[in-house]
């Protein structure tokens, strides 16, 4: 049998409880900021979802086709597929060696440009307060996106800060699909807003029927060991998505949603787990790689959804990407770079040394931490 996986094992008892009661309402009430009465909630398949309509939301509501937004460097390429089919004109900005935004490149970017979407990401669920640069952005009229896809909660979950918060539960859970989007309503308020959102979330009522099947098929015989594909094939290798082709329809699943809401309690449980098996792979790798350096040291992780450890030198990652494949180790890399980073390499140079030097562990809950530390 199989100790790792690189995605999180539904139990046999949540498989039941998500077949037999189906959760009726859209609206799930996904993390604290629910209590609030200063949002709405949409749910989708995925977050790549959520910023289409983000994106069409404003288009339609500025009464326009072409609008700006800005996004991290270090982000991933498919993720904007759904953008650029609706010819959303991308502006990427650099980020920091602790995976903050970078001010003066961003102020230089929105001195040149009138944007109306920007894009700030809690890098694997290391918190960053963003209320300076949501600032900023703000007085240049755009909406503050916070991206909130690697952490199952917020620390903060006031809305007060963001136009948008995105989650993306099903990277966190043992879930089919899953996305929520939760928007400030301070947006709908103004004139026909709210009827303008009603209008363009009803073109994303569609759902796949199959593919929960399909992943709980998969998943069950993942857990008889069957079928777990693990490890690093080509490191420098990201396959190139540019179409939605291959996304699942854009509506959350019922199956989703019912196993969802039986998972709301779990969250913080789950928190923990991700925790405890992140310190036990830097255990790990302080043995393997002492040289290895755990990403955003300084960092102020809320969440944990990859664990990212740094390689100064080629040959230490060769060696480490050799050894880790042979301990069946669940390791990934992350992201594929957009093209357009690709392209400027001296520009956007600390996203590429992240994509090109660093390796990620899995750590969701079904690795049990007593694996990782006999693992050695
Ligand atoms: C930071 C971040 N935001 C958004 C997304 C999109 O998430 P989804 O898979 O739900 O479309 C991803 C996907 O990897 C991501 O890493």
């Amino acid at each position: 049998m199989r100790k790792f996986t690189n995605a999180p094992l539904p139990s046999l008892g949540l498989i039941f409880k998500g077949l037999i009661k189906k959760n009726s309402g859209t609206a799930i009430q996904f993390n604290e900021i629910s209590k609030a009465n200063d949002h709405l909630n949409f749910n989708f398949s995925r977050s790549a979802w959520s910023l289409e309509f983000i994106a069409k939301l404003r288009m339609g509501i500025m009464q326009t086709n072409t609008i700006k937004m800005m996004v991290p460097d270090y982000f991933c390429n498919s993720t904007l597929a759904a953008l650029r089919e609706i010819k959303v004109d991308l502006v990427f900005y650099p980020i920091n060696q602790n995976g903050e935004g970078n001010i003066d490149e961003i102020d230089k970017i929105l001195k040149k440009n009138k944007i109306d979407l920007f894009l700030a990401v809690h890098f694997f669920g290391n918190y960053y307060n963003f209320s300076a640069i949501s600032k900023i952005i703000k007085t240049s009229n755009a909406w503050f996106i916070e991206d909130c896809a690697h952490m199952l909660t917020n620390p903060d979950p006031r809305i007060h800060f963001a136009h948008f918060q995105i989650f993306s539960p099903h990277k966190l859970l043992p879930l089919p699909d899953g996305a929520i989007l939760i928007a400030n309503k301070a947006i709908f308020e103004k004139g026909s807003n709210m009827e303008i959102a009603k209008t363009i979330y009803s073109e994303y009522s569609e759902y796949d029927f199959f593919e929960p099947f399909k992943w709980l098929l998969k998943r069950l015989l993942q857990k008889l060991g069957v079928g777990v594909r693990i490890g690093i094939n080509n490191f420098f290798h990201d396959d190139e998505i540019n179409s939605t082709k291959r996304f699942p329809k854009p509506a959350m699943t019922p199956f989703s949603m019912s196993l969802l809401s039986h998972l709301m309690d779990t969250l913080e449980e789950e928190e923990s787990t991700r925790k405890e098996n992140s310190d036990s792979w830097v255990k790990i790798m302080s043995e393997l790689f002492p040289s290895a350096r755990v990403i955003y040291p300084e960092g102020n992780f809320h969440s944990y959804y990859l664990l990212g450890f740094e390689f100064e030198e080629e040959k230490d990652l060769a060696k480490a990407i050799f050894l880790l494949n042979k301990k069946k180790y669940p390791i990934c890399t992350w992201p594929d770079l957009p093209p357009e980073v690709l392209d400027n390499r001296d520009y956007f140079r600390k996203a590429i040394d992240f994509r090109y030097k660093t390796i990620f562990f899995h750590v969701h809950s079904s690795i049990r931490k007593k694996d990782i530390e006999s693992s050695l």
